[in-house]
């Protein structure tokens, strides 16, 4: 949005984005929203006329952190009672009760359906809160062009919600079901993007690869979308093991703009943890999975989301996963501790792992994973790749930075290459999260 220095007339809106990149994409959908009601960019809390949060709902630890803040904020509106304070996204589909109890100084609670009529909804908020959680099967905001960031990579949204159900998961709750962006308004949006200079897309959804619009599946949109001139290269998160067809695998095999990188969430290594988890895959058809995608691909890197200490995990299902973690050998991996949610399946069922032993285990996970991280990037000393040219170097110091194929961040020595250009590199040396390079 505008800075407000510009328009200083104009109502002022402060967003904070909690959570998942979906959450992010979400946010520009309710910055351009906002944007075409005259809303524009406020510094900080300090001078926003409005101030929103976009929450988390995924583990009790996110909510916590978004509970942590409004505290802060119930002091803003003491001090400041005319600042309007809405909460978005899955938090306020959660719990809105629950929250309304916490924080009754919210004057707005919007659901991840409702972000249309945040302009409305901010304006009629008075002596009662303007709360919207409806859940809408039609909505995808396919004709909202989100306020993309700057940069060479731009995260769109190709689907949105969830059918999955996985019975930890509050997802299928929060964000409804399943709905895919017409290719069409994909093709429009990602074709403006790269006349904008985006090289690379990554196409979001919490379940992506279930994407289907009439004959369109997520293999053929990929093809398509590698049609686009000025789109280099093309990634996707997250995919689901179930939904990872051989039109997909085809797709990332023969389209080079696909490029080699595949998150692919286990969550448990163990047969019996998988069924109670109801992740509609066993062990076997994992690891076949990854045997097929890593002879189509090769290359490939893979990385996964695990939970530890779900209810009934014993040390044997624990141990299956840190051998299954082990027998795949990813690149990378996401760990959390099971949080019981309230609406899920999982729920009832209670949580039976102690919150040390939780954290025993995701310590030694987290251990394995390093050492493995640190393994897989050192079998690339030596290597060549092309990196796609981000900037500077967080580090400073005349490093430049960029992501290879596989996502792995490279940094090199380099100055003045303009971000989006190609750069080929070898490979010096490596830690478990960065490759260090030379232009070769
Ligand atoms: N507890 C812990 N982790 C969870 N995830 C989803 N729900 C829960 C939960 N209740 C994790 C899964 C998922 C990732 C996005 O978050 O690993 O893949
Ligand atoms: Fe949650 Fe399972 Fe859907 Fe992923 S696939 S969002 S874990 S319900």
């Amino acid at each position: 949005m505008n800075d407000h220095a510009a328009n200083p007339a104009r109502p002022r809106v402060y967003l904070e984005t909690y959570g998942c990149q979906m959450n992010v994409a979400d946010s520009q959908t309710v910055s351009a929203v906002l944007r075409r009601a005259g809303y524009v960019t406020a510094n900080g809390v300090e001078d926003a006329d409005v101030v929103l949060l976009n929450t988390c709902a995924i583990r009790e630890h996110a909510e916590e952190k978004v509970l942590h803040r409004l505290r802060e904020l119930a002091r803003l509106k003491n001090s400041r009672p005319e600042v309007k304070i809405g909460l978005l996204g899955c938090m306020a589909q959660h719990n809105r009760v629950a929250i309304m109890e916490k924080a009754a100084f919210l004057d707005v609670v919007a659901g991840p359906d409702s972000y249309r009529r945040l302009p409305e909804m901010i304006g009629s908020a008075g002596f009662d809160a303007s709360i919207d959680v409806r859940l809408d099967r039609a909505e995808t905001y396919a004709d909202i062009t989100p306020e993309y960031g700057g940069g060479v990579r731009a995260y769109v949204t190709a689907m949105r919600g969830c059918d999955k159900f996985c019975a930890f998961c509050v997802v299928p709750y929060v964000r409804g079901r399943e709905r895919s962006i017409p290719p069409s308004d994909l093709m429009r949006e990602i074709g403006e993007l790269a006349a904008r200079g985006v090289k690379e897309v990554v196409l979001l959804g919490q379940t992506v690869n279930a994407y289907r619009f009439g004959d369109v599946d997520f293999g053929a949109l990929l093809r398509m979308i590698a049609s686009i001139d000025g789109i280099d290269r093309i990634r996707f998160t997250s995919p689901h093991p179930s939904d990872m067809s051989e039109s997909i695998i085809e797709a990332m095999a023969t389209e080079p703009k696909v490029q080699p990188q595949l998150h692919l969430p286990l969550q448990s290594g163990s047969d019996r943890i998988l069924a109670a988890m109801e992740r509609g895959y066993t062990v076997a058809e994992y690891l076949d999975l990854v045997a097929r995608v890593r002879a189509a691909i090769p290359g490939i890197a893979l990385s996964t989301d695990i939970i530890v200490g779900f209810h009934g995990e014993n040390e044997s299902d624990f141990e299956a996963t840190t051998a299954l973690m082990r027998s795949v050998g990813y690149d990378s991996a996401f760990m959390f501790k099971y949080s019981v949610r309230e609406h899920t399946r999982a729920f009832r069922l209670g949580d039976s792992v102690s919150e040390e032993e939780k954290g025993r285990r995701l310590t030694a996970l987290i251990a394995l994973q390093e050492e493995m991280s640190l393994a897989r990037n050192h079998e690339m000393i030596g290597r060549e790749f092309p990196v796609l040219v981000e900037g500077p170097a967080r580090r400073g110091g005349g490093m430049m930075s960029g992501k290879t194929p596989q996502f792995k961040t490279a940094i090199f020595a380099a100055s003045g290459i303009p971000a989006g250009n190609t750069v080929r590199v070898r490979v010096d040396s490596a830690t478990g999260h960065s490759l260090m390079c030379s232009i070769s």
